[in-house]
Parts: C-alpha cells; structure tokens; sequence
C-alpha cells in the first residue's frame, strides 16, 4: 500500500486540476439529481487518471445507453466496495455480477477462460472482454460485442490478435483469421445468403459453456464434434455414422476419422473447390498410406497431381461419408455397384474395362506380370526418352554457345 497521505496528496492534485474541488460541496445537492452524479462529478472528466497513470474516465453518455444505465443503476451495484462519500476509495477490486447474475457468473467459472483465469492466466477473457464495462448492450441489439455479426471481431480481439497469441501462446495460433477466410466465416462476413445459418465462434464452442478440446464436456471434444456439426448438417453426420469410418470412430478403436479430419475445423472449404479435393486426397493418405501410394501412381492420380480436380479423386469412387469395404455390397466399389460407379465418369464402362484395378501396384511382380513388365517397360520408356532428348539438349547448348563466342569474335579479327 503507498502511504495515503501520498495518496491523499495526488487525489487532491487531481481534483484540483479536474476542476472538481469546487463542485465538491455542492456534491450532497447534485446526488438527489442522478444516482451516480456523486462518482461522475470525478469520474466524467475524460482526462482523469489515476495514481500509476490508468485512464480512469467513464463516458456518461456512453453508460446511460447501456443496458445497466438505462435502469439507473448505481455505480456501486458493481463496484461494491466504493463507498459513496469516502475518499480515498481505498483499495478497489474487479467489479462484480454476481449479485444479479449468479447463474452466468458461475458457469463462467467452469469455462476455458474461468478455469485460467482462475489458476492466474489473466489473458483469459473475462466479463467485461466479451460484453464490455460500461457499454452493456443485451445481446440482440447491434451494438452489442456478443451479437452475431460482431462477435468473430470480439473473440479475435486475443485469438486474432499476432502479439498476443505470440506473448500468451494462445492454443491453435491466429485461430480467426483462418476461421474468417473459411466457407463459414465467408458466409458471414459477406452476407451471403447463408449468412444468417452459418455458425460464428460460439455456434461451436458456446459462451458461458466454453471449453477446451481436451475437457469431454467440450462442444467440439474429439467425440462430440460429429454432434456439433450435425446442428446443422444432419445428413452428413447421419451418413457419416453407417460408414465404416463412423462405426469405428464411434466404437472403442478410434482411429477412423471423424469431420475435421477431413474438413479440418477453422479452415472447412466448399466442397467443390479444387483446393479442398486435392486437400482430402492427401488427408486420405495420411491414414490409408499405401492406397495413395499406388492410386498417384494411376492415370487418375497422376492428372489430379497436376492440380486438375476434375478427375476421380478417392472420394469419386468411395463416397465421401459413405465409405465402406469392397465386400459390403452398399460400397461403391462392391462387385455390384463398382460398374455404375465407373459409368458415372466413363459412360461407355462395360465390365472389362472395370476389371481394371485403380490401386494395382505396378512396382509389385505378383500382383500382375503384365503390369509389372509394361510398368518397368513404361520406366525404361520415359528414361530412354528423357537420356536421348537430355543429351541432346546439352549437345545444343554447347553448339549454340560456340557459335555465339564465333559470331562476337568476328570483327575483331
Ligand atoms: C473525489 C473524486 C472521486 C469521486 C467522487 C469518486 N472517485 Fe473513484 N476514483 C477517483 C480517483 C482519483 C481514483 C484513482 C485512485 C488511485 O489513484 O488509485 C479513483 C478510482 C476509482 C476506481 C478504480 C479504478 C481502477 O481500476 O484503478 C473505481 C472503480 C472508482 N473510482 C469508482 C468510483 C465510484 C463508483 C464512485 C462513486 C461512488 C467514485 N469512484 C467516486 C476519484 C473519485
Ligand atoms: C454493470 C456493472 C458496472 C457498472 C454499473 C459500472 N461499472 Fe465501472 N467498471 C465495470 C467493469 C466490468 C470495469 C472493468 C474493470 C473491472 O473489471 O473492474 C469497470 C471499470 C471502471 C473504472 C476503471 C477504469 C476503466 O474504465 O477500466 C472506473 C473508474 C469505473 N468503472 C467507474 C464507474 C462509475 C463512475 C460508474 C457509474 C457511473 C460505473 N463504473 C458503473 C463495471 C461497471
Ligand atoms: C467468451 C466470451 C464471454 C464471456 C467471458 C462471458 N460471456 Fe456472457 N455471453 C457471451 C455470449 C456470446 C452471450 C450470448 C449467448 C447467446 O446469444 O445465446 C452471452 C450472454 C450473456 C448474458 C445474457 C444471457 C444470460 O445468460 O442471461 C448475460 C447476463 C451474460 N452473458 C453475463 C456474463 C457475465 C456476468 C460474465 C462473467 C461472469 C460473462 N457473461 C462472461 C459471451 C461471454
Ligand atoms: C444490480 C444488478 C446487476 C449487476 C450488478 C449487473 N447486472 Fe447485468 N443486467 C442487470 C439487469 C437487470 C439486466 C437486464 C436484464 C433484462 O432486461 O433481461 C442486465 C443485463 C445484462 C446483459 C445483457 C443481457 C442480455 O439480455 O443480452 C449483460 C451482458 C450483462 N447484464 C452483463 C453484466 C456484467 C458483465 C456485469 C458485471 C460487470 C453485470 N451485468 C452486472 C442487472 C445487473
Ligand atoms: C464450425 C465450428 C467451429 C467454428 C465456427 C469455430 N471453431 Fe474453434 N474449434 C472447432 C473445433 C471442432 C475445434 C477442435 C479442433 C481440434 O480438436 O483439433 C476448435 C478448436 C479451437 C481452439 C483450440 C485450438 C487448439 O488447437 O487447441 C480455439 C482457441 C478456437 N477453436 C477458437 C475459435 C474462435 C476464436 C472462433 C471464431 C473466430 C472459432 N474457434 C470458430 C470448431 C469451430
Ligand atoms: C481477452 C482475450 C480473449 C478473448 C476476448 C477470448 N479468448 Fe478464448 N482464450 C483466451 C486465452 C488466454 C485462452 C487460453 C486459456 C488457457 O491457457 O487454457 C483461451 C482459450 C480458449 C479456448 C480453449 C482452447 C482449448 O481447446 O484449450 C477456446 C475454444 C476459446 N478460447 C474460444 C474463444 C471464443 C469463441 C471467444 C469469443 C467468444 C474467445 N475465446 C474470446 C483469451 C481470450
Ligand atoms: C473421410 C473424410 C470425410 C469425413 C470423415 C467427413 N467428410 Fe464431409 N466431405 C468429405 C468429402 C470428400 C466431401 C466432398 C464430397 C463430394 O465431392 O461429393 C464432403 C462433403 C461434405 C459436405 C458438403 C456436401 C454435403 O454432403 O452436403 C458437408 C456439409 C460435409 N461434408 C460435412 C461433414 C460433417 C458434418 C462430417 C462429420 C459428421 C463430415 N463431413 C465427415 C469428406 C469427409
Ligand atoms: C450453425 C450451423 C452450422 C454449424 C454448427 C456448422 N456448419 Fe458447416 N455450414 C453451415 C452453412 C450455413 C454452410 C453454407 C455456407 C455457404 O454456402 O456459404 C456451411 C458449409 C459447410 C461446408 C461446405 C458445404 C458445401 O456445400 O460444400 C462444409 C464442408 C461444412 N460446412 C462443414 C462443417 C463442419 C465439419 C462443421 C463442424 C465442425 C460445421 N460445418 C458446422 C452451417 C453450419
Ligand atoms: C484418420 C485416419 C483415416 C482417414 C483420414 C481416412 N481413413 Fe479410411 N479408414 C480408416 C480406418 C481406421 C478404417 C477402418 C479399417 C477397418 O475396417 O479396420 C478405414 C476404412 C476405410 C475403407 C474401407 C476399407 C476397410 O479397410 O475397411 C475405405 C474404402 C476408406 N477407409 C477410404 C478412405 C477415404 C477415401 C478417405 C478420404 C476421403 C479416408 N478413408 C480417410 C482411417 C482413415
Ligand atoms: C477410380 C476409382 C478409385 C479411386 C480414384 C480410388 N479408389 Fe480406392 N478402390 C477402388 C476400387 C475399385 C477398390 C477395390 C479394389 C479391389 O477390388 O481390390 C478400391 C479399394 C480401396 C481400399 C480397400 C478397400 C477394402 O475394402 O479393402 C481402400 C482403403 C482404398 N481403396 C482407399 C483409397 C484412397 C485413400 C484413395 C485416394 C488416395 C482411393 N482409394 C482412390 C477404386 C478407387
Ligand atoms: C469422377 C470421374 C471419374 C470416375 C468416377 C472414374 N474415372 Fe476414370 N477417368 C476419369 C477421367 C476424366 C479420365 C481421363 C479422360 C478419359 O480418358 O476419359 C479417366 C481416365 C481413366 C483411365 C485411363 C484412360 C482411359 O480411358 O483408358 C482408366 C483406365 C480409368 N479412368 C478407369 C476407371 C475405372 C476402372 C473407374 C471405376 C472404378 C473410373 N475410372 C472412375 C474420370 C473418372
């Protein structure tokens, strides 16, 4: 505690140059005009500070708009140890809700941000980061930082914000801008026509339910993403659970992927957009190594390499939330549908030229003598070309180097 004669002392100082100490008085009078008169006769002065330097103004206006001001509510119902007529204040602490909003108070309390707050992370946002101190508004008025089109800029005030996340590392870096460059947060930002159905930050996460991935309570916890998403996209999830990667997600064994890993959580793209198929290509592969492996090696994965999406890409042929083994006969590679499948690319398919297998292995001899020779043959092939058009190109930029040292040398002989 500084000595409160030096308090005293830079209190008066204050006042003095705020022009408060005459109005001081006149104080007892003025209170019976507006509850908060009293606090404001200081506080309105928008160039008050406090000892250490902190801006401690209060915009009067701004507060008699807000939800709080509106009702006249005394400064004191928040910050409940000023005491009116006392000064100095005395020690001041956060201001406080609870007394008329218990529930929000504690549910805050078990979210991400409570809990670090809490254990001494004060970058967690806290009441006032989301809502604001004396600014308020209920949460369907525009001006509110909670109403939908405001709150990707309130969350990203921390998630958005380079310094802090550097400072803070904050969990999954510049989270908001990623999510703001996604289809969803496209949606809203250009108030496209799915702008008023597309989910903000806490459509995923909630608000007073928050929680970190890792805590299974958590909206968007391993198990409950499919959930979440489903609010919206109910057929996706209702595919996604009879497919072999839904069932198995779902039972004990885990390791089937589940929406984000194939449509990643921040950055989900239209499905059509080629970035976005040549994306899952690669994200199939992460798990299913080996058919990536031999389906770059097709004619299919060779074009689609070269940024050309257009042509079957794995979910062509498996279905995207449909995937199941060759042997059920709903996969679209069954025996029985395998033709239909092909035809929808390849209209004049018959069943020899579906006998074609897109993963053969040509690098592997048992898998087919034909493909294994024609494939060794094909390497040859381009390696024969490659060498004899090679050589031939070094042997003309010799030539054409020669000739250009002749032509400059000319006149000077
Ligand atoms: C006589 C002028 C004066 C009056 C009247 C006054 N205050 Fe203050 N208040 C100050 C000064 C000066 C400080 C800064 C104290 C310091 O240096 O720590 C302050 C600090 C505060 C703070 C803490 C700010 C912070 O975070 O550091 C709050 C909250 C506050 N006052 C609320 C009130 C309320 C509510 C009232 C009415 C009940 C009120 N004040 C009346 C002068 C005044
Ligand atoms: C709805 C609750 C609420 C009411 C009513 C309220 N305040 Fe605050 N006030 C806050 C919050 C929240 C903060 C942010 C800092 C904190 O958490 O203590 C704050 C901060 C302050 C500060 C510190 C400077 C700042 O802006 O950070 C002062 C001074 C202050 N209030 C004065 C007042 C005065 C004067 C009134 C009445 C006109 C008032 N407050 C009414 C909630 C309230
Ligand atoms: C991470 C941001 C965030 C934090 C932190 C937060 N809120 Fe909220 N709060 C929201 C959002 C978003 C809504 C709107 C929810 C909706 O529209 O359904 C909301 C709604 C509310 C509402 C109106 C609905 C209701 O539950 O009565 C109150 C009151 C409220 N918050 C108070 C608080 C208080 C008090 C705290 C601190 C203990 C707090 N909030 C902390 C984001 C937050
Ligand atoms: C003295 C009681 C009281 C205190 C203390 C108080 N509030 Fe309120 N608050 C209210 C009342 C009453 C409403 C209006 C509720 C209504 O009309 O639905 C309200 C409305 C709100 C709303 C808008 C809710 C909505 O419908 O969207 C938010 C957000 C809010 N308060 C946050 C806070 C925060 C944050 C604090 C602490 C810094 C706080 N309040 C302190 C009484 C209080
Ligand atoms: C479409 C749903 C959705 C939206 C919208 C969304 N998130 Fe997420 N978010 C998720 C999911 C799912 C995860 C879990 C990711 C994982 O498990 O890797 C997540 C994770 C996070 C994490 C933790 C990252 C990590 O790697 O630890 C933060 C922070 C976060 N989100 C913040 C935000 C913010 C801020 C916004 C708005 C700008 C937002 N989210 C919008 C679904 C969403
Ligand atoms: C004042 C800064 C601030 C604001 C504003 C803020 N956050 Fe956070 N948030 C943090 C910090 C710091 C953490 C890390 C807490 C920790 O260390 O566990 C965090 C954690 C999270 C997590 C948990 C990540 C995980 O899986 O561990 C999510 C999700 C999240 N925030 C989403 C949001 C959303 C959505 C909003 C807006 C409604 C928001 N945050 C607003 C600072 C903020
Ligand atoms: C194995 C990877 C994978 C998983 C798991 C997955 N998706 Fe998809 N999803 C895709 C692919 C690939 C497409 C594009 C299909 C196409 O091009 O026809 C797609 C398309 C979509 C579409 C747009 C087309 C439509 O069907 O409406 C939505 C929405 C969608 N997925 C949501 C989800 C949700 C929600 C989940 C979790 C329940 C999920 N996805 C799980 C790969 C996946
Ligand atoms: C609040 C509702 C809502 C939630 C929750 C939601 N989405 Fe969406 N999603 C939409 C809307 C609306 C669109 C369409 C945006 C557009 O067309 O501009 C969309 C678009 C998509 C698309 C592109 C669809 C296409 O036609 O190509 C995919 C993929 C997708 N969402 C996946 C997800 C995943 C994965 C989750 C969960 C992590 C999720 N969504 C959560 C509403 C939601
Ligand atoms: C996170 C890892 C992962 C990702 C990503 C993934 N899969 Fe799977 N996939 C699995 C697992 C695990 C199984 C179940 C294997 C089993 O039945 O034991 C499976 C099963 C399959 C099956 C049925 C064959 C079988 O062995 O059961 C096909 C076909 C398949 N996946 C194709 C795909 C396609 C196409 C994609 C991309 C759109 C994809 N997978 C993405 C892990 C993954
Ligand atoms: C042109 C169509 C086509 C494309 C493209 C394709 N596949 Fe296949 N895939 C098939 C067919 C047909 C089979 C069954 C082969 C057989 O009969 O053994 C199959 C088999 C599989 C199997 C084993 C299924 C089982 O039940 O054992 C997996 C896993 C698989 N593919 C994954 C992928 C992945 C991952 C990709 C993309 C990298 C991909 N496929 C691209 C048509 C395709
Ligand atoms: C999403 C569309 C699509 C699907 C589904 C598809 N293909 Fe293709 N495929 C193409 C395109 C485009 C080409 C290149 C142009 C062409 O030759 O028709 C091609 C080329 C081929 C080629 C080499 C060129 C040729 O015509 O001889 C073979 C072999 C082939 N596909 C087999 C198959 C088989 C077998 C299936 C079913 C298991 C299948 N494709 C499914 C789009 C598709």
């Amino acid at each position: 505690m500084p000595a409160p004669s030096v308090r005293a002392l830079l209190l008066v100082l204050l006042l003095t140059a705020a022009g408060c100490a005459a109005a001081q008085g006149a104080a007892k009078e003025e209170a019976a005009a507006g509850p908060n008169d009293g606090c404001l006769m200081c506080h309105a002065d928008p160039s008050a500070k406090s000892a250490a330097g902190k801006a401690i103004a209060v915009d009067a206006k701004k507060f008699a708009a807000s939800v709080h001001g509106a009702m006249s509510l005394p400064c004191t119902t928040c910050h409940a140890d000023v005491q009116e007529g006392v000064f100095p204040h005395g020690e001041v602490k956060a201001a406080q809700c609870a007394s008329c909003h218990e529930q929000a108070v504690k549910d805050y309390a078990g979210t991400a941000h409570g809990k670090a707050r809490s254990g001494g992370r004060d970058v967690a946002a806290s009441c006032a980061d989301c809502h604001g101190a004396h600014d308020i508004a209920k949460r369907d008025d525009p001006a509110s930082r909670v109403h939908r089109a405001n709150l990707e800029s309130t969350c990203a005030s921390c998630h958005g914000n380079e310094a802090l996340i550097q400072r803070a590392n904050l969990p999954g870096g510049n989270v908001a801008s990623r999510y703001h460059d996604s289809i969803h947060g496209q949606a809203i930002a250009n108030r496209t026509s799915a702008q008023g159905a597309a989910p903000t930050c806490t459509s995923c996460h909630g608000a007073h339910d928050l929680r970190g991935k890792d805590d299974p309570a958590s909206k968007v916890a391993r198990a409950n993403i499919p959930s979440t998403c489903a609010t919206c996209h109910m057929n996706a999830k209702a595919e996604w659970e009879k497919s072999q990667h839904g069932r198995i997600a779902q039972s004990a064994a885990g390791a089937a992927p589940g929406c984000i890993d194939c449509h990643t959580a921040h950055d989900i793209a239209q499905h059509t957009d080629p970035k976005f198929k040549l994306a899952v290509t690669d994200r199939c592969g992460t798990c299913h190594a080996d058919f990536a492996d031999t389906y770059r090696d097709t004619f299919h994965g060779q074009v689609t390499q070269l940024g050309y999406a257009q042509i079957a890409t794995c979910a062509s042929c498996h279905g995207a939330h449909q995937v199941l083994p060759k042997e059920n006969p709903l996969s679209r590679v069954s025996d029985q549908n395998r033709l239909a499948t092909c035809q929808a690319c390849h209209p004049k398919a018959n069943a020899n030229f579906v006998s074609y297998d897109p993963h053969a292995n040509r690098h592997v001899r048992e898998q087919g003598q034909l493909l294994f020779f024609t494939g060794k043959f094909m390497d040859f092939l381009l390696l024969g070309v490659f060498s004899v058009f090679g050589l031939h190109t070094v042997l003309w930029f010799v030539r054409s180097l020669r000739a250009m040292r002749e032509r400059r040398g000319t006149p000077r002989h």
